[in-house]
């Protein structure tokens, strides 16, 4: 198989549930503390030995862009202060990476998105899809992962982890076959089923290897009640050619998507820092 070396970035989303932040900043660049979750998803992909990066992007997010671009008056004052961690936080994207900006049109729903990447993967290829609002921590890059089990196996794979009964109905369910290790062969996938219908507790998050057919079945996927083409129906056609896997995550996630989830992810880091963790832990003792 071709060395896997393309990463898509759906970040055309209208991110309404972080109003009004998201009026003028994309979701996808809210800080975890002080690094936004976009530059976090752009670590996890290079980490993957990644080397093109496509952003699927909406008209108001010229941000995305800017954050990644070099600063070199900046840069020079810090060098004359030899202001050496300032200048480590300015390098946010090795100018080796490429990157590209496609523009989505219209947030017709994330298949639509990764749809609008078609033209910058070849025929024999498969691309990561990386969503920046899925906040993961932990010593591995979930992509990285997700690329070893597709090559090995030669098929797409998805990252899945248990989810509670409560909130299974907000996922993309998997009905796994055997585990083998880490992964195992999907039998079907179910997009946000009820507890009755779901059929298992593993629900997808925000991590795909995804080969160029996923495109032709994206073609073919019919909009759904909001208007919306879902990636995850495309993806049944690969279930139906026996040609996806699963890969149980293993780092801990965070919907940043979700304001809990969001606020949950910024304690947890602030909580790896020891000046932080006091303040936190003195304040929360006198609320
Ligand atoms: P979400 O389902 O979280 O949608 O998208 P959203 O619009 O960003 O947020 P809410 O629900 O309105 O608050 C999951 C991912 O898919 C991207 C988003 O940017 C996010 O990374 N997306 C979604 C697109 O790129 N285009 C779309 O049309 C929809």
């Amino acid at each position: 198989m071709k060395k896997i070396s393309k990463a898509v970035f759906p970040v055309g989303g209208m991110g309404t549930r972080f109003l009004p932040a998201t009026k003028s900043i994309p979701k996808e660049l809210l800080p975890i503390i002080d690094k936004p979750l976009i530059q976090y998803a752009v670590e996890e992909a290079i980490m993957a030995d990644i080397d093109t990066l496509i952003f699927i992007t909406s008209a108001s997010k010229h941000a995305i862009s800017d954050h990644f671009d070099p600063m070199p008056d900046l840069r020079e004052k810090f060098m004359r202060q030899n202001k050496i961690q300032l200048l480590e936080k300015l390098d946010t994207l090795p100018l080796s990476i490429t990157r590209v900006f496609i523009p989505q049109g219209q947030p017709l729903g994330l298949g639509h998105a990764v749809l609008q990447a078609e033209a910058m993967i070849e025929e024999d290829e498969y691309f990561a899809v990386i969503l920046a609002d899925d906040f993961i921590v932990g010593d591995n890059s979930t992509t990285a992962e997700l690329i070893q089990v597709a090559t090995d196996q030669r098929a797409a794979t998805i990252s899945v982890e248990q989810v509670p009964e409560k909130r299974i109905s907000s996922y993309g369910v998997i009905a796994p076959d055997t585990w083998t290790g880490n992964f195992c062969q999907v039998k079907s996938i179910v997009e946000k089923p009820s507890v009755a219908d779901a059929p298992s507790d593993f629900g997808v998050i925000g991590r795909y290897v995804l080969p160029h057919k996923i495109f032709d079945y994206l073609k073919q996927t019919q909009e759904d009640k909001n208007n919306e083409i879902q990636l995850t129906d495309a993806i049944q056609g690969l279930v139906d050619e026996n040609l996806l896997r699963a890969v149980k995550l293993s780092g801990q996630r965070f919907d940043c998507g979700s304001h809990a989830g969001f606020v949950l992810a910024n304690l947890h880091v602030a909580m790896q820092n020891e000046e932080l963790k006091e303040t936190i832990v003195e304040h929360v003792n006198n609320v």
